[in-house]
């Protein structure tokens, strides 16, 4: 007999992307994501208009989901959502819901780790590839950067993290030095297409064993740019495919640095990436480009890399196998840990 597939519902709201997914096995059958526009002219996330944009949001984005996967909240096994780590006030909208549901449903809610969430996202069955275990995973997001040695689903270890600001924020804050709008990286990624990744060498930090630090780089790009600005104001204007290219080239630099260490002192050839940054198309080139050397490398679908509610449902998905279930009376986790 033909075992039914638990349908998971996932919900994702830490940041400022609304998102609700709908999983069948490991097969998505509907992912939106409800982008929140109102941040742009500030340069960053606005905590207060991003919680207001969720409660908005996050009804439209369920009756969407819903439709689109042509199945009704009846026929739903669990729901997962992301308890966290992310931002307090956005995170509360996900979870009351998700608890709301769970209480009128009568079903399990499923409490999810977005970090983790990222790393699984490669288990849904669109993605061009499916890393076996053990691999290692760098995860690059707005918040975090993480080098993990995942065991299995449910069996992960970070091996180093940034001590200070995220690879993510350190594409963002270039950005808004360089006025370009929140979020900044795709449009580093994007400018840094027509420019020389050596024009303007920034340096690599260099920390502990699989640790980074981004915080350097930072404060090197605000005195490289007051500088070349107090001797040429158009310098930015006439030199931003360049700079956008040199800074993409140490931050990729940096983040591989620290993952062919960690595939060297391991042995470990199998190698992912995940999160917002794992889009960036210099991170995704070089690594391929480590093919050659024998790493079999997995890059998620576009899709999956930023934030969205897919990720959230396959991670509830082993969470559900297991029936870890959450409990109503769980707070929302800022900080959650690993
Ligand atoms: O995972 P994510 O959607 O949200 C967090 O969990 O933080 O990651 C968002 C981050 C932002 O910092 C954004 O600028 C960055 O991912 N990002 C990129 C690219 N696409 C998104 N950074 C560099 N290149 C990209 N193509
Ligand atoms: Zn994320």
């Amino acid at each position: 007999m033909v075992q039914k597939q638990s349908i998971i519902l996932g919900i994702e709201s830490s940041c400022d992307d609304t998102s609700v997914a709908i999983l069948e096995g490991n097969r998505i059958l509907a992912n939106f994501i409800a982008n929140q526009e109102v941040h742009t002219e500030f340069g960053g996330v606005v905590p207060e208009l991003a919680s207001r944009a969720h409660q908005q949001n996050i009804i439209p984005v369920i009756e969407k989901g819903l439709k689109e996967a042509n199945r009704s909240l009846s026929e739903i096994d669990a729901i997962a959502y992301t308890r966290g780590p992310g931002m307090l006030g956005s995170l509360l909208v996900g979870s009351s819901f998700a608890k709301g549901l769970s209480i009128a449903l009568n079903k399990p809610l499923v409490e999810v780790n977005h970090m983790k969430a990222h790393i699984l996202a490669h288990f849904i069955k669109d993605n061009a590839s499916c890393p076996q275990f053990p691999f290692l995973c760098l995860t690059v997001s707005g918040g975090h950067t993480q080098i993990v040695l995942v065991k299995s689903p449910l069996d992960m270890e970070v091996l180093g993290k940034t001590l200070d600001d995220a690879a993510g924020e350190a594409f963002d804050k270039a950005a808004k030095m360089m006025d370009i709008p929140y979020p900044g990286g795709p449009l580093i990624d994007k400018y840094a297409q027509e420019g020389n990744p050596k024009a303007f060498p920034f340096k690599i930090s260099n920390m502990k064993g699989y640790n980074f630090s981004f915080s350097g780089l930072k404060t090197g790009i605000l005195y490289f740019l007051r500088k070349k600005v107090e001797e040429n104001p158009n310098f930015i204007a006439e030199n931003r495919a360049d700079i956008c290219a040199s800074i993409q080239h140490t931050i990729v630099a940096t983040l591989l640095k620290k993952l062919e260490l960690a595939v060297k002192n391991l042995s470990i050839n199998e190698v992912a990436i995940a999160g917002g940054v794992s889009a960036n198309s210099e991170l995704r080139k070089q690594l391929k480009a480590k093919e050659v050397l024998g790493w079999n490398v997995h890059l998620p679908k576009f899709e999956y890399c930023t934030d969205n509610g897919a990720m959230i449902a396959i991670a509830g998905k082993y969470l559900f196998e297991v029936e870890q279930f959450g409990e109503l009376q769980n707070p929302p986790s800022p900080r959650l840990k690993f």
